[in-house]
């Protein structure tokens, strides 16, 4: 059984990853600092495999304890990276801590590992990497713009260091994979997303209201080009891009790949706006939303969808889920968290 390290694995996309590789039958553990994640997760991970992964706290910022837990762990296989902050105004708050956060620990961690003879190594990626790209659906080969926060800039050198690593570091093999916008649960709402304050993103926004937690949602423009006016995004469901970790691991263990550093993106193909995906929450919880429209919000682009071709043919990975069976999940994992709050 090879052993996977997956850090950052008690977050969202990183525990229900971690689901889907015990499920595919590798060994897991996990580092996490903890900063926006819980232990109980384990709890939740253990009840839908019945395996509880390894874990160990480690802030990777801490490069003396980094150092150690790579010596003490020389029989890690691949690496899936997940440990990183996310959001993107604070990023524009406190882009050093988006530096030492995301681009210092890549560097240690990378520090450990490159002159291992065999590692795969996954890296969490966005589609933010395209601004606001000219063509839809955007394909792979759609040019890197300009990153409009410190957070999306991490993501660019995050990749071009990973780039640059695999070309001398003759063991390492790397996938970055770009998400398009991860949302819903585990069908077993046993794990799930748990934003900490008040939620920047959409979902989680409209189930938060939906619930009572807010009051209402603000919906960002409805003057943009697109059909109803509001922004299209393409809604990923989660565990489908945690199935598309799997797979690509799986690429560069089983040496499939055609080159040391490749990029796939990971979305459904199909963009969705605001109003459809309130829409969809609003058929699947038999209830309405209680929304106004607000003016744009500083920074969001008009319109991203994915062109999966590349990961439909050469990952031979397609997302599953529709729109309506990812937020019927993201509604049960609000009900579900609320009641045992
Ligand atoms: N939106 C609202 N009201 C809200 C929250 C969001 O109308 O309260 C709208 C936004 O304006 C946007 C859409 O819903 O049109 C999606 O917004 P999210 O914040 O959920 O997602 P983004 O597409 O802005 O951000 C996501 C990830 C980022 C990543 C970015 C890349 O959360 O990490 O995609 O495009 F950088």
């Amino acid at each position: 059984m090879k052993k996977i390290l997956v850090t950052g694995g008690l977050g969202y996309i990183g525990s229900h990853t971690v689901v889907e590789l015990q499920t595919a039958g590798f060994e897991v553990i996990i580092i996490d600092n903890l900063s926006n994640a819980s232990v109980k997760v384990l709890d939740g991970i253990e009840s839908i495999t019945g395996i509880r992964p390894e874990f160990e706290e480690l802030d990777l910022r801490d490069k003396q304890a980094t150092i150690s837990f790579f010596q003490k762990h020389q029989n890690i296989a691949g690496i899936i990276h997940f440990a990183a902050s996310k959001a993107v105004g604070e990023s524009v708050e406190n882009p050093l801590l988006y530096y030492e956060n995301n681009i210092s620990t890549l560097v240690t961690v990378l520090q450990q590992i490159q002159h291992q003879e065999n590692i795969a190594f996954i890296f969490s990626s966005s589609c933010t990497v395209y601004g606001q790209a000219e063509k839809m659906p955007i394909s792979e080969n759609a040019p890197i713009q300009q990153a409009f926060s410190p957070y999306g800039n991490t993501k660019q050198i995050g990749e071009e260091i990973l780039q640059d690593t695999a070309k001398i570091a003759k063991g390492l093999q790397v996938i970055s994979l770009r998400y398009f916008n991860p949302i819903g649960a585990h069908a077993s709402v046993a794990i799930g997303e748990l934003p900490d304050g008040v939620p920047q993103n959409l979902v989680p926004f409209i189930t938060q209201t939906a619930i009572g937690l807010r009051k209402q949602l603000a919906v960002f423009g409805n003057d943009y080009p697109t059909e109803d006016g509001t922004c299209i995004r393409d809604y990923i469901h989660v565990v489908d891009l945690a199935k598309a970790h799997v797979i690509a691991l799986k690429r560069l263990l089983n040496e499939q790949h055609e080159t040391s550093f490749e990029v796939f993106n990971i979305g459904t193909g199909t963009g969705s706006s605001v109003l459809e995906v309130i829409e969809s929450f609003e058929r699947v919880s038999q209830q309405k939303l209680n929304y106004k429209i607000v003016d744009r919000r500083e920074g969001d682009v008009i319109s991203a969808y994915a062109d999966t071709t590349k990961a439909n043919t050469i990952l031979g990975w397609k997302a599953t889920s529709t729109l309506d069976e990812a937020m019927l999940s993201a509604w049960q994992w609000e009900q579900k968290i609320r009641k045992t709050k």
